[in-house]
């Protein structure tokens, strides 16, 4: 029997393209050419799995298609490229990479934290320009991240482990608010007391943003919330682009409005508002807080286990739509 045909849709690491040969004919991009949604579905007709990253969209469009899909993998815990309704009436599996990348995005989120917070980037900058000369007293003085208060939007195993790193190694008084609280068990592991959306935006000193991307939270940060923040808060966005209104964002960081912003996600990305370029007042990093060499293995291979099981074995590891595709 004929192995089943599998595309993966980005350059990958090479042991996991070589997994995936043991079970599939695959056709790769190791060049990491950047692919039209045409030339996407073009490359994708006639093959049953395809393995994605955050990047590609798999939308109605794309599946009329490519009628031979069964399952597209992402590798990544979001997957705000799939249109999922679109994907179960088709009744193709989607798969996402969750877990694997908990702890490594966590210690991100809280770095880039640090960083805004510490002014490391913009300090940095200065020194390599030449432009220190003496040491004084306000040089690049920023604000505390031990004792003060942590905000997360967003309480789900991502920002559950910023709010322990803050709680137990900072000692930081942690707020946060969700679509659910938590039960009182993990909210006492977390050390975090829920809060309503405005309170969280008031009392922050240090606001997080954890959580998925949708049509109800876009642009869940703009003007009108950037204006309840304090003017010595930070704002840390870790999640997806199109969450924060970057052009709010960027006016409010010019205007002094807010501190600083430490960004990992763009509107829009890899393009990013020219304002934020222009605005020292904010750490910049292009949607890396996953990427450890350990973790974005285990995202890959989670991506590859997700192909081979339900391909080979009929069994997904962590499917997204099991129950619409059975219903
Ligand atoms: C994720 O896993 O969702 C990360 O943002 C990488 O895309």
């Amino acid at each position: 029997m004929s192995k089943p045909s599998v595309l993966v849709a980005r350059a990958v690491f090479p042991e996991v393209l070589a997994r995936l040969a043991e079970h599939f004919e695959v056709s790769d991009n190791q060049a990491d050419a950047t692919w039209s949604a045409d030339e996407l579905s073009a490359r994708l007709a006639g093959r049953q799995g395809v393995f994605t990253t955050a990047s590609e969209r798999i939308d109605a469009a794309l599946l009329a298609r490519c009628p031979d899909l069964k399952i597209a993998a992402n590798m990544a815990v979001g997957y705000n490229n799939f249109d999922l309704d679109a994907m179960s009436a088709r009744g193709v599996l989607a798969t996402n990479a969750p877990d694997v990348l908990t702890e490594t995005t966590a210690d991100f989120g809280f770095a880039l934290l640090m960083a805004t917070a510490r002014r490391i980037a913009e300090s940095e900058h200065y020194l390599r320009a030449g432009q220190w000369t003496k040491w004084s007293y306000d040089l690049f003085a920023g604000s505390d991240v031990h004792g003060a208060t942590l905000g997360i939007l967003g309480m789900g195993r991502i920002g559950q482990g910023i709010a322990k790193r803050g709680a137990h190694g900072f000692g930081m008084n942690v707020i946060y608010h969700n679509r659910s609280r938590l039960t009182p068990e993990l909210e006492a592991e977390c050390k975090a007391r829920y809060v309503s959306k405005d309170e969280l935006l008031q009392q922050a000193d240090h606001l997080v943003l954890v959580l998925p991307y949708s049509p109800a939270s876009h642009h869940a940060i703009g003007a009108a919330e950037l204006a309840q923040m304090k003017p010595t808060a930070t704002l840390i966005n870790i999640a997806r682009g199109g969450i924060v209104d970057d052009a709010a964002l960027a006016a409010a960081l010019k205007a002094k409005r807010i501190a600083a912003a430490g960004l990992d996600v763009f509107e829009g990305e890899p393009s990013v508002h020219p304002e934020l370029l222009r605005v020292p007042n904010v750490v910049l990093t292009p949607h890396i807080a996953s990427a450890s060499v350990p973790t974005r293995l285990a995202m890959a291979n989670l991506a590859a286990d997700n192909l081979i099981g339900y391909l080979v074995h009929g069994k997904p590891l962590t499917p997204l739509n099991a129950a619409a595709l059975n219903a």
